[in-house]
């Protein structure tokens, strides 16, 4: 079954190279009318380009349609005008991606308060805009497809990258509260942890990964999590064609009374609390709580 995107509107932050020019072409090439947003600026969010113009005469030239916005995603006022936009000219926002990015990097000894504010203030608070931005939009349509964008380092962790996987994972945090209270109104939110060569990354990979990890090789999974039938509330990892799922799980623990509830009766279970037999994926922090209750009611 061939996934099209005829009649959707889609806007995509930080589409003005990179991932998010992969999605805003394929989006458009199936279908989709497509708000490029871009503010166009460095990797470490100095500056300003027509980068998003460029990728929507690209679109243009493919025969689609397009739209080019060049506000800045930390700027709650300058989403809601952008979205304003895309409604005026065709009258919806179906799919929303939060991609646009920026790069701070150092230990986090080194790391400025400055710096880690900026890079949490992109990612997080960037995408909160927008989300909230278009969240009255597809309550009212009763559709919506939102796509986060994590990354391995916020999942996992990497050396350098407080700041950045910080805000990275509480993207995946918006996603699993978004996702129980757009349920009612048919919007899907979903979360991607892609890994690709791009201008983010073009100091890490070699150059023969660089290629293998192309833009284009991410795509298809942010496409899909952002189709029809869409699954909601996965964490999907996507990187030179191999696809993942992520889960945040709970191990079946122990309930330690009397004496072993204390520190000591801690560390004396320490290797039951943590053994992965039997763990679960709570679907909510509410099914967390049940679980407790299961335990208690033995
Ligand atoms: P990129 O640097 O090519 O794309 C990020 C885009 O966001 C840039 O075009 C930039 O101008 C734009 N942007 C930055 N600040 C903005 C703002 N305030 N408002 C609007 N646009 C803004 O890098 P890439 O790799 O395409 O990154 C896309 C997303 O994927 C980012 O969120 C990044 O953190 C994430 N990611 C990328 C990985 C990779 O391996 N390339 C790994 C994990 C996550």
């Amino acid at each position: 079954m061939t996934i099209s995107f005829e009649g959707r509107v889609a806007i995509i932050t930080g589409a003005g190279g990179g991932l998010g020019r992969a999605y805003a072409l394929e989006l458009a090439r199936r279908g989709a009318r497509v708000v490029v947003n871009d503010l166009g600026g460095s990797r470490d969010g100095t500056g300003h380009s027509d980068a998003a113009l460029k990728v929507v005469e690209e679109i243009e030239a493919a025969g689609g349609e397009a739209l080019s916005n060049g506000g800045s995603v930390t700027e709650y006022d300058q989403m809601v005008a952008m979205v304003e936009q895309a409604r005026e000219r065709w009258g919806r926002v179906d799919i929303l991606i939060n991609n646009a990015g920026v790069l701070r990097d150092k230990s986090f000894a080194k790391m400025t308060p400055e710096d880690f504010e900026f890079v949490v203030k992109v990612h997080l608070i960037g995408s909160a805009n927008c989300t909230k931005a278009v969240w009255d939009t597809m309550r009212e349509q009763n559709y919506g497809r939102i796509l986060m964008t994590a990354s391995s380092t916020g999942l996992y962790g990497n050396f350098g990258q407080a700041n950045y996987g910080a805000a990275k994972l509480g993207l995946a945090g918006l996603t699993k509260t978004l996702y129980l209270e757009g349920a009612k109104h048919n919007i899907k939110v979903n979360t991607l942890a892609p890994t690709a060569g791009t201008r983010m990354t073009e100091d890490i990979f070699p150059s023969e990964a660089f290629k293998a990890f192309s833009p284009e090789t991410v795509a298809p999974a942010a496409l899909y999590l952002v189709s029809e039938d869409a699954p909601t509330n996965a964490i999907v990892g996507a990187g030179a064609g191999v696809f993942q799922a992520a889960y945040v799980t709970l191990t079946q623990g122990v309930h330690l009374t009397g004496d072993a509830l204390s520190p000591e009766g801690i560390a004396a279970h320490w290797a039951e609390i943590t053994d992965r037999a039997g763990e679960i994926v709570p679907k909510s922090g509410a099914e967390q709580a049940m679980s407790i209750m299961a335990r208690l009611q033995g």
